[in-house]
């Protein structure tokens, strides 16, 4: 539990300028007051982020979205009511209330409202937006927990810790055409989960390196470790100082360290365990990490993107 006087103190610093991070049912935040746009340079600095990767505003009611906005639109209604508090990020026409900083320049921004108490405590205490991005390194995995974000970030003065993300992996990133949804970044809510929704008329996963999303460059979420792909890459022979990271309960001895990410190839279990796993095999005398693959429909789809992300630098560069 994580006092209302703490979260009171914390919601202060960031109405000062200050930077709080929080947790999410994702992953980790790193928040600013939205509106200031000090305040947010001062995340791109910490984390280390290029200028042209947007962030997600976080609001603590749906209603919140039309002070931002200028988009109307039924569907973004129908969305929101559904899946907030919930790991969805809309993608919306901009308007010049948030500064230009929080989306890159770009006339849209990314909405969602978490569904974790101490995230919208937090809001409802300082009163305004959060523009939050992941609390890691710029490149770098994404927290799950407290101690993830502490060891990324030793200086910040308020880490809210809220214990292990419930879901582990970050939100879809959707925004709307006249068709359809788009997913710009897939994440814990699937397709077929919107598609009950909103219709699936013409519904796309956009895969073309930056152009839409940075979320969508290849190399992402790296441990510090060449990550090799069971089935697609090339794997040194010698496993024996190597970790596996599995998805089974088959597990090989061959191996120094293995990852039990779930026993029954579970993919709600899987994105739980996924990060705190690669934090752990970061700071293990392991020489390599091997992920066996899940099959990629449903979650899956946004757990196999982010092992290949993590796997990517060292497959093609
Ligand atoms: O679950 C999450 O989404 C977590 C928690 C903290 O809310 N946040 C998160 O933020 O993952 P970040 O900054 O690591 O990733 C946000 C993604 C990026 O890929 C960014 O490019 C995309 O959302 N994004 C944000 N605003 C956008 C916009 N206006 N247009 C296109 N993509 C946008
Ligand atoms: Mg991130």
């Amino acid at each position: 539990m994580v006092r209302q006087s703490l979260i009171n103190e914390a919601a202060d610093f960031i109405r000062q300028g200050g930077l709080v991070a929080f947790p999410t049912e994702t992953v980790y935040g790193l928040g600013a007051d939205a509106l200031n746009a000090r305040a947010v340079a001062a995340v791109y600095a910490l984390k280390e982020r290029p200028a042209f990767d947007p962030l997600i505003v976080h609001i603590s009611d749906p209603a919140m979205m039309q002070l931002y906005s200028t988009e109307k639109d039924e569907r973004l209604e129908l969305l929101a009511r559904h899946f907030w508090p919930g790991p969805l990020t809309l993608v919306v026409k901009r308007n010049k209330v948030i500064p230009d900083i929080v989306s890159s320049g770009l006339d849209s921004v990314g909405m969602r409202m978490p569904a974790n108490d101490i995230a919208l405590r937090l809001i409802d205490a300082a009163n305004t937006p959060l523009a939050a991005p992941s609390a890691n390194k710029f490149g770098k995995l994404s927290p799950t927990r407290a101690e993830h974000v502490r060891k990324q970030f030793p200086e910040l003065r308020y880490i809210l810790d809220g214990g292990g993300t419930r879901i582990g992996i970050e939100s879809t990133v959707v925004t709307l055409d006249e068709e359809g949804f788009i997913i710009i970044r897939p994440g814990a809510i699937t397709t077929a989960q919107l598609e009950k929704i909103l219709p699936p008329s013409s519904n796309k996963i956009i895969d073309k390196i930056g152009s839409v999303s940075p979320g969508m460059m290849k190399s992402h979420y790296s441990p510090d470790k060449h990550l090799y792909i069971l089935g697609e890459s090339q794997i040194p022979a010698d496993t024996t100082k190597a970790a596996l990271l599995s998805m089974t309960n088959q597990n090989p001895t061959n191996y120094k360290i293995v990852e039990v990410l779930s026993a029954t190839a579970d993919p709600d279990e899987i994105a739980v365990n996924l990060f705190g796993a690669l934090h752990r095999l970061e700071e293990a005398e392991v020489d390599f990490i091997v992920a066996e693959k899940i099959e990629e429909s449903g979650l899956g789809i946004a757990i196999m993107d982010r092992i290949r992300k993590a796997a990517w630098r060292h497959q093609y560069t």
